[in-house]
């Protein structure tokens, strides 16, 4: 019998082309093994040591002689060296210099696109879309590795609930399912099937772990965080991308309950290395490995190298500790030759996948970097995705789309032409002043007899009213306004944090005055973080939230403002009434004394006395040109086993005159259980298309793993009890409906 299973799974494991994979995988770890046995202590050492280039992304890291290095063996890969000639040259030092031709990696913040330029993650996480995310990272990885680069540092999946936090441009918003959801997107996007492919690079999770919870929202502060919420909100977006097989992982510049990460042994070594088994690369944040020092966990540059080894970080990128500290460290038996040969293992097995020991010129090809960079057809789909990344927050009385036969329209706004911020903080080789203004954007979309007027009105951080005139004598000679307003790109991304995160300078003042002179105004919003924006949501009539859009801005945004494009895109974090409200979210508990909105408030309940909880827009939100009208949910059982699946059913139809995109939202309620919950979580969501009076029956399966919860010894379990399942349109507008979980 056990001879016939034996003989059957290795049928099926042949026949599914497992056999093959697993014979590679065994390939690899036998080559590596050998290389590694013939490798001089230097040489190991050399493989986790990390130059940058040229350019620097964080303070001055060493000065070094890269050439020299490279031909001893001493450097295992930069960052910041791009261009197929740039990288070919240094390579070639690596594989025809040095003792054992070791090729080397190049790694960049390829973060929303190479050099077509894509909208930024907060945006690309708006559009709930994501194979059209990992359609862009598929360019972006083909666009960077035409160009010599082979390592992308991206995603960022921090979970993040403070806006004053620079970095939540970076990342896919505060919930942890679609963030989740889009992080194994840009991993599919970026690593492809194979890393092999010359079109394919690898990719970095980053930054590990709970990075976004820097205490009030301040750069590179400390971060404190409970058990439950690490591994309910913030583990599980890195588990997920280290089964789908992501290639390296960046732990985060922060401490997390006091013990850095770069030095934090239980999460990178025993979780993530032991527990999960990633087999891939732990490769440091910018200088980290010496920043331990400040950080008061190590008293010199020896220890700091000690911590981080020990640790489970296997490169360090750019502090020099190890390339200076670690072979006193294995000498002095601090530490030994297994963690040692574990972490070259892990960057040489990398470098097999990647095909470089096979042909270190895969990712050098001079024609193909001229082919395939800023093609016409990636720039077709940066503007498709920046179409979809845009959130209408406010439409009165459809004042959008406009007619392209409008007489005038007025362009105004610090912001409105400008071809360099939409390309967003983190705009890897971006070319300066490359995207498309949205006042580009109008000219090109208007009828002939269309007049389009601009005036600048202010800088972005003026604190002075000088061209306000011209802004408002310009209003005044148009049928329409439209004021493009917001941050620039360099006022979120890596040290951006806000305290106020109100529309900069006069920018307030300047919609104040385009808004007196009684012609109807739009509000283009241009940021990297929600903005509190009560005046604007309260008096200006249209407000379209455009975050970074990129390469192709100026057209998408005009795409949408006449109706070309319907938007489609909700909110993937809440925006704040005031920067008071901060930490708000929309998977909030509720507390012993919620707050009743009985017209006759208690005043011992939880909120405050001089703001609303409520936030000013919430998660999930965003407006259409159409309506949807969401009937008839239904389950397909009310009563149902802790193990059993159960399907919910909704009718979603366009009430609307257009045809439009309505991202259907699943979130669950656990009613009673062992421990607090939130009032609800998002579990699940689905993109229709529907045509004007069309309707669709959206259908979820709702599983175990959606209704667990870590009870009070922290064991993930299905409580019995009542369960509510919300679906709707954004997080609040839901339908509802309930069923029984019994033992
Ligand atoms: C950032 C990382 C980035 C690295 C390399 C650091 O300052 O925190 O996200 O990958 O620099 O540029």
């Amino acid at each position: 019998m056990l001879r016939l299973v034996t003989v059957l799974l290795t049928l099926i494991i042949a026949s599914t082309g497992l056999a093959s994979t697993i014979k590679a995988k065994e390939l690899i770890e036998s080559k590596v093994e050998n290389l590694l046995s013939k490798m001089t202590l230097e040489e190991k050492i050399g493989q986790l040591v990390q130059y940058s280039g040229t350019e620097l992304t964080g303070p001055q890291g060493q000065s070094i002689n890269a050439a020299s290095l490279v031909k001893k063996g001493k450097i295992g890969s930069f960052l910041n060296i791009t261009g197929v000639e740039n990288t070919e040259a240094i390579q070639k030092i690596a594989v025809e210099q040095s003792r054992l031709k070791i090729p080397l990696l190049f790694g960049l913040d390829v973060i929303h696109g190479y050099k077509t330029i894509f909208p930024v993650p907060l945006a690309t996480a708006s559009s709930w879309d994501p194979q059209m995310l990992e359609k862009i990272e598929q360019i972006s990885a083909d666009e960077a590795t035409a160009s010599g680069v082979t390592w992308a540092f991206s995603p960022m999946v921090n979970v993040a609930r403070d806006p004053r936090w620079g970095r939540v441009v970076e990342g896919y918003g505060e919930d942890t399912y679609l963030t989740t959801q889009m992080a194994l997107a840009v991993v599919r996007g970026l690593q492809g099937d194979s890393l092999a492919n010359k079109n394919t690079i690898l990719a970095c999770i980053k930054h590990y772990v709970a990075y976004a919870l820097v205490q009030a929202g301040r750069e590179y502060w400390t971060v404190t965080v409970s058990e439950r919420d690490l591994w309910t909100i913030y583990m599980p977006a890195y588990k997920a991308a280290v089964d789908a097989g992501v290639g390296s992982i960046m732990p985060a510049f922060t401490s997390v309950n006091a013990v850095p990460m770069t030095a934090n042994k239980k999460l990178v070594h025993d979780i993530l290395k032991e527990e999960w088994g990633f087999n891939g690369i732990a490769v440091s944040d910018w200088n980290a490995v010496l920043e331990l020092i400040p950080h008061g966990v190590a008293k010199d540059a020896y220890q700091c190298a000690e911590l981080a080894m020990d640790a489970g970080v296997d490169i360090d990128m750019v502090s020099g500790a190890y390339d200076y500290q670690l072979p006193k460290l294995i000498k002095d038996n601090k530490i030994t030759m297994k963690q040692l040969d574990d972490a070259v293992t892990r960057v040489l097995r990398k470098k097999f996948e990647l095909g470089l020991f096979k042909n270190p010129y895969l990712y050098n090809d001079l024609s193909r970097e001229k082919e395939t960079i800023l093609s016409n057809s990636n720039l077709k789909e940066s503007r498709k995705a920046a179409q979809r990344s845009m959130v209408l927050l406010k439409n009165n009385n459809n004042l959008l789309p406009l007619s392209k036969r409008i007489k005038r329209i007025a362009v105004i706004g610090p912001l409105a032409d400008d071809k360099n911020n939409p390309l967003g903080p983190w705009s890897a080789k971006g070319v300066h002043n490359s995207a498309i203004s949205v006042l580009q954007g109008i000219k090109d979309s208007v009828s002939a007899g269309t007049q389009v007027l601009y005036a600048k009105g202010c800088n972005i951080n003026d604190h002075n009213k000088k061209m306000f005139e011209a802004a408002v004598n310009t209003a005044y000679k148009s049928d329409i306004v439209i004021a493009v307003v917001g941050e620039s790109a360099d006022m979120s991304g890596e040290a951006a944090s806000r305290a106020d995160i109100d529309l900069p300078g006069v920018q307030k003042d300047l919609l104040k005055a385009l808004y007196n002179t009684g012609v109807p105004v739009v509000a283009v919003l241009m940021n990297g973080r929600p903005l509190t924006i009560n005046w604007t949501k309260n008096y200006i009539p249209a407000i379209l939230e455009t975050w970074f859009l990129g390469s192709e801005a100026g057209n998408a945004i005009a795409d949408v403002i006449f109706g070309d494009y319907n938007p489609s895109g909700k909110l993937p974090i809440t925006f704040p009434y005031c920067v008071g409200q901060i930490p708000i979210y929309y998977n909030y508990k509720q507390s012993g004394r919620p707050e009743t909105l009985a017209n006759a408030p208690l005043k011992y309940e939880s909120k405050y006395i001089d703001i609303p909880n409520t936030p000013l827009f919430p998660f999930g939100y965003g407006l259409s040109y159409t309506t949807f009208d969401y009937s008839n949910i239904t389950l397909t059982k009310d009563k149902i086993k802790p193990n059993e699946n159960l399907t919910v059913k909704i009718e979603v139809t366009n009430t609307g005159k257009v045809k439009g995109i309505e991202t259907v939202q699943l979130y669950i309620h656990d009613r009673v259980a062992s421990v607090t919950h939130p009032v609800k979580v998002l579990k699940g969501f689905k993109k229709i298309f529907l045509k004007p009076g069309n309707s669709k029956i959206v259908t979820f399966k709702i599983k175990p793993s959606d209704l667990e919860l870590y009870n009070q010894e922290m064991k993930k379990v299905v409580e019995p009890g009542i369960f509510d399942v919300y679906i709707g349109t954004n997080s609040v507008d839901v339908k509802s409906a309930s069923f029984e979980v019994v033992e």
